[in-house]
């Protein structure tokens, strides 16, 4: 399996982005664009990032009837993003009309948010069940339903690939260094960690863009998770 770093730009606008991204030239890294960049500057900054090398995970979790999302992802394809994802909890027949429009391109589902606990799902969404069942059955429902992997927390990753296979991706945010701040995030793993826990791919923010040298943070994160070293 590839194990990939991705990096996450949490900013406002593509000129942040690109100054972000100028101590990287040489690295090019798998960078994360979300709704943020991507509402406020357009499909165009997923192009230029592209063009300047750097691979795309376009992290908009998509959520709407099978139709609308199929033919939003009609036209999230012609981007050639590497990768991009939707709700599981939109169904199977939503998840299947996504890959439709989206194509053979990599094609995820969040299972649920991490910032939903398991008393907020049980007592606002009405779903019963405890939280680690509901990541299974979503997981499992998007493997059926012809999605290539979830976003999860790296706890999650090994149930995950027990219960769906090793290819079946698991891409996991939460990730700290063991010596660096936490920030907001409630449950953090480290980047070798993560690999112990056969997280396929790594969503790292803070703690490569808030480092003192991100440069020298991003290299760490590589080589603890794609490199075991
Ligand atoms: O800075 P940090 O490493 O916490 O950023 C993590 C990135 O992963 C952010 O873009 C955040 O929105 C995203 N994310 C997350 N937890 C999830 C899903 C996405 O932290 N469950």
């Amino acid at each position: 399996m590839n194990r990939r770093v991705i990096l996450a730009l949490d900013v406002k606008t593509g000129e942040e982005a690109f100054s972000l991204l100028a101590p990287f030239e040489a690295h090019k890294p798998f960078v994360k664009v979300g709704m943020e960049l991507f509402y406020a500057e357009g499909p165009d900054i997923v192009r230029r990032l592209q063009d300047a090398g750097y691979p795309v995970f376009l992290d908009l979790k998509l959520h709407d009837i099978p139709h609308t999302v199929e033919q939003a992802m009609r036209r999230l394809s012609t981007l050639g993003v590497a990768m991009t994802n939707v709700h599981a909890s939109g169904g199977k027949a939503m998840m299947q009309a996504a890959r439709e429009g989206f194509g053979d391109g990599t094609l995820i589902a969040v299972t649920q948010l991490t910032s939903t606990s398991e008393e907020v799902m049980q007592k606002e969404l009405l779903i019963e069940r405890p939280l680690p069942d509901v990541v299974d059955a979503y997981a499992a429902l998007a493997q059926e339903a012809g999605l290539d992997g979830v976003v999860c927390s790296p706890l999650e990753s090994p149930r995950v690939h027990e219960k769906l296979g090793d290819s079946f991706l698991t891409v996991t945010p939460g990730i700290r260094f063991a010596d660096g701040p936490t920030h907001d995030q409630k449950r953090v793993t480290t980047p070798a960690k993560a690999r112990e826990l056969q997280s396929s791919m790594i969503v790292i923010g803070r703690a490569v863009t808030a480092a003192d040298d991100p440069v020298s943070a991003y290299e760490r994160a590589v080589r603890e998770f794609e490199e075991g070293v």
